[in-house]
C-alpha cells in the first residue's frame, strides 16, 4: 500500500482551515509538515506555534520533517503538539553520538523516528542508523523549497535500500520528498518507495482528492 503524505509547505496559508479540510476530504493518510530554521536550508517555514493550531483541524498521522540544525533542541520545542513521527537530517548532526541522542529524544517523545539525507549525501551513510529508525526519507530535491523538479539520480538509494532492509531482516518504511506528480511517483515506486510526499502536486491542485488517487 502507498501511503500519500501531503506537505502543508504548499497550502494556502491565508486560507489554512480551508486546505487542511480538502486535505481530510482525501484519501491521503499522513499530513507532511515541513519545519526549516533558514539555516540548515535557506527558507523558513512554520514551527510549533502553527502545528497547534493544524492539530485542531485534522486527527490525521502527523509527519514532522525537521530542516534544522541542532534538532535536539527543536524536538523539545514541539511538546504540546500532537505529532506522530518526526525525521530529522543526518546532515545536521556532528557525530554519530549526537545522531543515537536525537533518535532516543525523538523516542523518547512518543513519536516514531526518521532519517533523511539530501540527495548528493551517499546512501550507505545511513548503515549505522538503520536498525534504529522507523522511516528512511530520502530527498529528490535539494531541501528548502516546494515546487522544485525531482532528481531521478537518487531513485536507486531506494533500491540499495530495500537491499540492505531484506538482509538484515528490518521494516523501516521507504520515504520520498520532492517533485512528486503522477509521473514521478510511478517512477518512486518502481524503485520501493512507499510513502510519497508531495506538496504542490496536492495542494496546488484544484482537486485534491484527484490528485492524492492520481499517485496512489
Ligand atoms: C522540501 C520539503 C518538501 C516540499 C515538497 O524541502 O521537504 O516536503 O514541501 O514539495 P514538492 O512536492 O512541491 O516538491
Ligand atoms: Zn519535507
Amino acid at each position: 500500500m502507498t501511503i500519500i503524505a501531503p506537505s502543508l509547505y504548499s497550502a494556502d496559508f491565508a486560507n489554512l482551515k480551508k486546505d487542511v479540510e480538502r486535505f481530510n476530504e482525501s484519501k491521503a493518510q499522513w499530513l507532511h509538515y515541513d519545519v526549516m530554521d533558514g539555516q540548515f536550508v535557506p527558507n523558513i517555514t512554520f514551527g510549533p506555534v502553527v502545528l497547534k493550531q493544524v492539530n485542531k483541524l485534522t486527527d490525521r498521522f502527523i509527519d514532522v520533517h525537521i530542516m534544522v540544525y541542532n534538532p535536539s533542541r527543536i524536538v523539545d520545542q514541539f511538546d504540546g503538539c500532537r505529532i506522530d513521527m518526526m525525521t530529522f537530517h543526518l546532515e545536521a548532526v556532528n557525530s554519530l553520538e549526537e545522531g543515537y541522542q536525537v533518535i532516543e529524544k525523538i523516542k523518547s517523545k512518543g513519536y516514531q523516528v526518521g532519517i533523511s539525507i539530501k540527495p548528493n549525501t551517499a546512501v550507505e551513510e545511513l548503515i549505522p542508523y538503520l536498525d534504529k529508525v522507523d522511516i528512511v526519507l530520502i530527498m529528490s530535491v535539494e531541501p528548502g523549497f516546494g515546487g522544485q523538479k525531482f532528481n531521478g539520480e537518487v531513485m536507486s538509494k531506494g533500491d540499495w535500500l530495500f537491499d540492505y532492509r531484506e538482509e538484515h531482516h528490518l521494516n523501516f518504511l521507504l520515504q520520498v520528498d520532492g517533485g512528486i506528480n503522477k509521473e514521478t511517483a510511478v517512477i518512486a515506486k518502481q524503485h520501493h518507495f512507499n510513502v510519497l510526499v508531495a506538496g504542490s502536486y496536492c495542494f496546488g491542485n484544484k482537486d485534491f482528492s484527484g490528485a492524492v488517487e492520481s499517485i496512489m
